[in-house]
């Protein structure tokens, strides 16, 4: 148990820096419990590794979005508390979504998911996403200021995803207001998040989308979603296809815009990488790999122990919540040398865990990975240098970001910055 650590769910110092919380957790023990919620801490990269890549079903995914925060809705007891489980699950935050599915009912859905965001279609949003990034710098060249996150980075990938699922142009602008910034987790403004369908507040449009095309099927990934089978050739349930929907849309769309507005923050502070990825834009994926290892959009996920197991070589008993700290294992001075470090040229770029591992790995990564480097490549393309605005975070000497107050994910409030157009 560490003692002398900051709540991590509850306290602002952890949001503004949290890999210093991270590196002190693991170097008093790679596995360990904290004591304000007592979940168990991973924040070694074996240990992380050996959690997310077991086969068996020994974790579970019903608490991986939200964690420890509220607490199980029941008192585990016995070696075993799958039946316990199954019997709360229902109540569970986000239970109507994939990302807290197990077994076959998640891998029936996330195979559909996959189908949905196949390479042609990716392919196609791509040519989309040029002419998206330069119409939205378009809107801001001129002024030599951007506001990065609302005006570049959500932007973009609100669009894109729209664009990708079909969703008719007119409504597009009027989304992107609707999804917002994600909720607080910290200031106590989270009940709403904490329903087991969050993303309630999207249904009845998504649900005219999807009504829509099963009477009137076009090529987009939202009639494919609407006219899927299962293998008995039967058409999904439509409360289904519905959350499928809404997730997809919601998961496509915020963690991108974290990576692409971090990417920015990183190329702000470093005028010598901007020069090089100018002139040698092939390396911009691997930039944005590094970015995704040095501070990813995700900075936790969960699991679930249902039986008494052991991780890295500590005891686990059933029903601890298990917090797996994909920031922290991606930190790890035993698998990175010298971590703190951003280097591009790092041999094995992309075994980081920004996509998370195993059964839940991230199925967008294709596409995330796509409109960063669009966004990326076309913004260093259109400007000479870009430079964080000291009017707003303050000289190179003494900056201020502002993050969201949510401990999961890593999200800058506002980013702006200055530059000379090309
Ligand atoms: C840079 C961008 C992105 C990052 C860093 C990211 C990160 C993640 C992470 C860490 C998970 C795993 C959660 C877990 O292990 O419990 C995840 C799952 C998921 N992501 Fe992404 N994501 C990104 C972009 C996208 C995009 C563009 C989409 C697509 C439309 C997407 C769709 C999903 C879905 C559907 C899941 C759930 C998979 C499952 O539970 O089987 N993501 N993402």
């Amino acid at each position: 148990m560490t003692e002398t650590l900051p709540d991590f769910f509850g306290d602002s110092s952890v949001i503004s820096d949290p890999k210093r919380y991270f590196d002190q957790m693991r170097s008093q023990c790679p596995v360990a419990k904290e004591r304000y919620h007592g979940t168990l801490m991973v924040t070694g990269y074996d240990a992380a590794t050996e959690v997310l890549n077991r086969r068996d079903d020994t974790f579970s995914s019903a608490v991986s979005v939200i964690g420890p925060i509220p607490p199980l809705p029941f008192e585990p007891h016995g070696e075993d508390i799958s039946e316990q489980l199954e019997a709360h699950r229902s109540a569970l935050p986000w239970s109507a979504h994939l990302a807290t599915f197990d077994g076959a009912k998640h891998a029936e859905y996330r195979g559909l998911v996959v189908s949905l965001l196949n390479f042609k279609r990716i392919k196609q949003n791509e040519d989309y996403l040029y002419g998206l990034v330069d119409r939205l710098i378009d809107r801001f060249i001129g002024r030599g200021y951007c506001n990065v996150v609302p005006d570049f980075a959500h932007a973009t990938t609100t669009y894109a995803i729209s664009d990708l699922m079909g969703i008719p142009e007119a409504d597009r602008a009027e989304l992107l207001q609707l999804i917002g910034a994600p909720p607080s987790q910290i200031a106590g403004d989270a009940p709403h998040k904490i329903g087991p369908d969050p993303l309630v507040f999207l249904k009845p449009r998504f649900d005219q989308y999807l009504r829509e095309r099963r009477e009137r099927p076009g090529t987009d990934l939202l009639s494919d979603l609407a006219n899927a089978r299962r293998s008995d050739g039967s058409l999904h349930d439509f409360e289904v296809v519905s959350n499928l929907a809404r997730f997809i849309f919601g998961a496509g769309q915020d963690t991108t815009s974290r990576l692409i507005a971090m990417a920015v923050k990183v190329l702000g502070e470093k005028p010598e990488l901007q020069a090089r990825l100018r002139k040698d834009p092939g390396r911009i994926a691997d930039f944005l790999e590094e970015v995704l290892r040095y501070d990813p959009p995700v900075k936790v996920v969960y699991r679930l122990a249902r039986k008494n197991t052991r991780i890295g070589g500590v005891d686990v008993a059933a029903g601890t919540i298990v917090t797996v700290c994909l920031t922290a294992a991606d930190n790890d001075p035993a698998r990175f040398e010298n971590p703190q470090e951003f280097n591009i040229d790092r041999p094995r770029l992309r075994e980081h865990m920004g996509f998370s591992r195993g059964a839940h790995a991230c199925v967008g990564a294709p596409l995330g990975r796509l409109e960063s480097r669009v966004a990326i490549e076309r913004l260093l393309a259109r400007t000479v240098e870009i430079r964080i605005s000291e009017r707003h975070h303050g000289p190179p000497s003494a900056r201020v970001y502002r993050f969201e107050p949510t401990y999961t994910f890593r999200s800058l409030s506002d980013l702006h910055i200055e530059f000379t157009a090309a």
